[in-house]
């Protein structure tokens, strides 16, 4: 195993009724002057909007509303949010919402107290001193951004997709309600499970050694995951799933599926060039790359891909064929991503043939015009990401 940093900080509050401590988190932080960040328009149909900013209200805490915020979540509402903060004074940031709102609400932080262009910490061009606090009432069980260090925005010049990944982003807490996630659509369900194991397998395979106890999280996460989804496309309303999935998501992201292992991050990178130009939804786009990914990468390490199939995916192991056995590994992932709706190729997830250029477009931003290689498990380089968009096309 290798030496490694565990740093969970945010305070879980999971279970029916947890939003009914709002106020006092918010006060236990910090917050006097909070702004409220939240997305298009689930939260104010559930009237979850309205039940936090009573709360906000009734235990005195002046507060200020933002909404808006689009899936790949975009600069200018950033911007604008960090007007907004400054201008009245604002010291603490809760989103309600999920993976977007709550890594609009990261970039915020970190642009209120700097006084240069926060996009630069995305360029990689600075880094940031200090930030507000963040906090979330999570909506959807995703990104896992509510425990995680990093924050991903979409800017609309040029669709540039880019992370930023910060220990002192980290949010001061997380309340899940997994009540609050009824009224998921399916699509957003799956793609959330899809996500959520892609965090995890992004982690999984790897070349390192024994680190029993990570790998047993890990395809613990998985198999948990895989089984719960079914039951709540069934039963939206089917409370003790949800709850698995809810608090799977936030495990496969806090870091705990990754102690003393090298991940790899290749299927993520590729997917936020297809999220930033398309504007999918990004687990979608993780269904669509991961089993092209997968058949480029798989002889680096057959055992790995042999583990998974049968631990994970319930393949019979032909001892007599390890490769035969990785390959019906990723079949059944594949098979697993369409039952519960995801797509699989480039072409359903947009709906159109992409174009060549298109995908020499996206190799261009992904490997940063030739200079930068991504992955761990198999280091990939433009000509390798080139080969798996087309595979996945
Ligand atoms: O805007 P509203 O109306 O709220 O609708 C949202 C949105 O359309 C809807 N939704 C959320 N909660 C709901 C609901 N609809 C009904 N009932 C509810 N309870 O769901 C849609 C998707 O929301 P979004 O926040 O975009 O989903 P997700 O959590 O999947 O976040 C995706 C973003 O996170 C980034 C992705 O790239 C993408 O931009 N990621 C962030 C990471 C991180 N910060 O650690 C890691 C991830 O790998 C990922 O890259
Ligand atoms: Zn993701």
């Amino acid at each position: 195993m290798k030496d490694f940093n565990y740093y969970a900080p945010t305070e879980v509050v999971f279970g029916e009724n947890s939003e009914e401590q709002v106020a006092c988190l918010v006060s236990k932080y910090g917050g006097h002057r909070v702004l409220v960040h939240y997305g298009g328009k689930s939260a104010i149909k559930s009237g979850l909007l309205e039940k936090i900013c009573g709360l906000l209200a009734d235990a005195g805490i002046k507060y200020f509303k933002l909404g808006g915020v689009v899936p790949n979540p975009r600069l200018s509402l950033v911007h604008e949010g960090i007007a907004l903060c400054r201008r009245e004074g604002i010291d603490f940031i809760l989103a309600i919402g999920g993976g977007s709102v709550i890594d609009s609400s990261k970039a915020i932080a970190y642009g209120v107290p700097y006084d240069g262009e926060v996009w630069d910490f995305y360029l990689g061009k600075a880094e940031p001193e200090c930030c507000l606090p963040v906090a979330s009432v999570l909506t959807i069980p995703a990104a896992g951004s509510e425990m995680s260090e990093a924050s991903v925005i979409t800017n609309e010049d040029g669709g540039v997709k880019l992370g930023y990944s910060n220990d002192m982003s980290r949010p001061k807490f997380a309340i899940m309600n997994p009540r609050r996630t009824f009224t998921l659509p399916p699509y957003q369900t799956a793609a959330g499970v899809t996500d959520m194991m892609m965090h995890t397998m992004e982690r999984y395979f790897t070349h390192d050694d024994d680190m029993t106890l990570t790998d047993a999280i890990a395809e613990s996460v998985l198999r948990t995951m895989k089984d719960c989804v079914f039951a709540v496309l069934k039963n939206p309303e089917d409370y003790r799933n949800r709850a698995q999935i809810m608090w799977g998501g936030s495990v496969a992201h806090n870091g705990l599926t990754g102690c003393g292992i090298s991940d790899d991050w290749a299927t993520h990178q590729l997917e936020h060039e297809l999220s930033g130009m398309f504007d999918v939804t990004h687990g979608a786009g993780l269904a669509v790359i991961w089993p092209s990914w997968a058949r480029y990468v798989y002889k680096e390490n057959v055992s790995r891909f042999v583990r998974f199939a049968v631990n994970v995916m319930d393949v019979p192991n032909d001892f007599t064929d390890p490769e035969g056995t990785a390959l019906k590994g990723i079949e059944a992932t594949e098979r697993f991503f369409r039952s519960i709706g995801m797509p699989t190729t480039i072409h359903e997830l947009i709906g159109r043939e992409i174009t060549d250029s298109e995908i020499k477009e996206m190799v261009r931003k992904c490997s940063r015009g030739g200079s930068q290689s991504t992955g761990c498990f198999k280091v990939l380089h433009a000509a390798d990401m080139e080969a798996i968009y087309n595979m996945a096309r």
